[in-house]
């Protein structure tokens, strides 16, 4: 592939091998050496939304490898001048890029400007859409852990309907054999959710009931339309927040997951999430090692591959 755009594009195999070069950059980002495998190259990184995460680590990343790292400020670029997405694109290539990084609030706008480019695209995060490396270092992170993906029973549980991360992580989760569960309240559940995960549940206790995995997802208040998501955080939290008598339900060695950033005291309890069955930070720390596989992987293909 050219691009990275999302999850569903990759075969078993190729996810496979995705997470098995960015084990390989582990050591290599653990000891901050550089590698100079995108020596000469040049990374562009385009936010459209916030981002501390992924950001941060796909710069890192790059400069890992040894890639010149520009980070768009967008604020400031000519997009608020009314620059369209296509012609900021088109205004970029010309620059001569070998990678564009981007992040943007609409599904489908990372594709768009893929087909506008002539350099390598990575999806850092379009709309409700997908954002296909958090999935990856998810995934690492659990593997990790578990030393396995298919049999592993996965609970997303949260804000459904505005999530990429979740999008992301059940097609991968699927591919790869786990077994997947959504929990969340019926407005926060998308439509056709049954085809994407192997059991809906609207009762967290009974979701979390033997569980391998709790991936809790962050409120995305700023995508409700002209309101709030849910009409009380007191209710939510009482019923979907991740508290230490939701999440004995699940097995006494499950994984407690958060894309982050987090809404502490909404969608999860401060104490589980810095307790001892939290991977939350080590996630962040896979998120460097996934994002080097992924562009050196783009960037260094071997000729005649796809
Ligand atoms: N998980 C994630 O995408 O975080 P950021 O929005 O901080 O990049």
């Amino acid at each position: 592939h050219r691009h990275l755009l999302g999850i569903a594009q990759l075969n078993p195999v190729e996810i496979i091998d995705l997470l098995d070069r960015a084990e390989a950059m582990i050591p290599i980002s653990r000891q901050r050496k550089t590698l100079p495998s995108l020596a000469g190259k040049t990374q562009i990184n385009l936010f459209f939304e916030n981002s501390t995460r992924t950001q941060a680590s796909f710069e890192i990343a790059g400069k890992r490898l040894g890639a010149t790292v520009m980070n768009m400020a967008v604020r400031t670029s000519s997009v608020a001048k009314g620059e369209t997405l296509i012609d900021t694109a088109a205004t970029l290539n010309a620059m001569q890029p070998d990678a564009i990084v981007v992040r943007h609030g609409s599904s489908g706008a990372v594709e768009l400007l893929s087909q506008k480019v002539e350099c390598a695209v990575l999806n850092a995060g379009d709309g409700a859409h997908e954002h296909p490396t958090q999935a990856l270092l998810d995934a690492l992170t659990i593997r990790r852990h578990k030393g396995r993906l298919n049999g592993l029973t996965v609970a997303i549980c949260g804000d459904i309907a505005n999530s990429r991360v979740a999008r992301s992580n059940l097609i991968l989760l699927g591919a790869m054999q786990a077994r997947t569960r959504v929990i969340a309240p019926k407005s926060l559940l998308p439509r056709g959710v049954e085809q994407m995960a192997s059991e809906v549940f609207t009762d967290m206790e009974k979701g979390l009931e033997g569980v391998d995995v709790v991936m809790m997802l962050r409120l995305q208040n700023e995508r409700a339309s002209g309101g709030k998501l849910i009409p009380s955080v007191r209710e939510y939290y009482r019923f979907y927040g991740l508290d230490a008598d939701k999440l004995a339900r699940a097995n006494a060695d499950a994984l407690v997951m958060h894309p982050g950033p987090m809404n502490r005291g909404v969608e999860i309890d401060p104490a589980i999430a810095d307790g001892p069955q939290s991977v939350i930070t080590e996630q962040v720390e896979m998120g460097v090692a996934v994002r080097m596989a992924v562009l050196d992987a783009l960037l260094n293909k071997e000729e005649g591959r796809e």
